[in-house]
């Protein structure tokens, strides 16, 4: 018996992998946390499946039922928004189950960033303008924030922001970033990113809540940057006519000439 972990998406069913598909349809008993996963994602589900919607359960409650099916010998499918590498709450969960030498796996998926930056088709990463991304946060009612992960503290190193968990917070965002990156630094949010409702504003620092005017509520992310709107920015060395690499040596004498790695 197996738990396995699985990223189930940004929301569209289409954007769950292969191998977390496979695994669902495997586990005779699916948990999943209904307030993000679509419905559509447990139609991979066998006939018959025990399914469960976790988001009115404690921890206490979601792991007896796992122990349940591991007296069982059960697998199970055990479902996150997104990836699970953020905000899924599988730490937990995973202490527990290696205290209870419970077996698991973790299956990656589509984090909500990589679907709102796609729906924006932009890269959060340009040339001399930003070459890092921050997933984060503002604090919420059942979260605190580390003192020192503050947007103020992230907007001081210029990187692509993308804050999660906020867009009820829009007016503390901008009053923390403004002063930062400037009133006409670009902002998008994205609500659903990938769902068949998916909308997206695009606006500045300034302008963003009005833009918004609490017209989006939970299931949305905020990204912060000038790579958003930028069009003036250099080309990447990777594909450079005259740039030396492993993949195309330019001259024979090339450090990377007759490599076969
Ligand atoms: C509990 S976190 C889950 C994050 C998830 N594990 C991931 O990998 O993206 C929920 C937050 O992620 C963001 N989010 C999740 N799905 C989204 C989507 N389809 N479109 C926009 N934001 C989304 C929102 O900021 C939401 O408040």
């Amino acid at each position: 018996m197996t738990v396995h972990f699985i990223g189930a998406g940004p929301g569209a069913p289409d954007l769950l992998t292969l191998r977390g598909r496979d695994l669902i349809a495997a586990s005779p008993i699916c948990l999943y946390a209904g307030s993000l996963v679509p419905a559509q994602v447990l139609e991979h589900c066998p006939p018959g499946a025990r399914i469960v919607n976790t988001a009115p359960m404690d921890l206490d409650a979601i792991i007896a039922e796992i122990a349940e099916a591991h007296a069982a010998g059960h697998d199970v499918a055990r479902l996150h928004s997104g990836d699970l590498s953020v905000w899924s709450a599988m730490g937990e969960q995973l202490r527990r189950l290696r205290a209870l030498d419970i077996p698991f796996t973790v299956t990656p998926g589509v984090p909500a960033f990589a679907a709102a930056a796609a729906a924006l088709e932009a890269e959060l990463t340009l040339p001399a303008l930003a070459q890092s991304l921050v997933l984060t946060r503002t604090p919420g009612r059942a979260s605190t924030m580390p003192p020192t992960e503050n947007l103020t503290n992230f907007a001081a190193t210029g990187a692509t922001l993308a804050i999660h968990l906020s867009v009820h917070n829009l007016e503390r965002v901008v009053a923390d970033l403004a002063p930062v990156y400037g009133a006409d630094c670009p902002v998008a949010v994205v609500w659903r990113a990938s769902w068949p409702d998916q909308r997206i504003v695009r606006a500045t620092l300034k302008t963003i809540e009005a833009a918004v005017a609490g017209s989006m509520e939970r299931t949305a992310l905020i990204l912060v940057g000038r790579v958003l709107a930028a069009e003036d920015f250099g080309e990447s060395s990777l594909y450079a006519k005259d740039y030396d690499r492993r993949f195309r040596p330019q001259h024979a004498g090339s450090r990377y000439a007759g490599s076969v790695e």
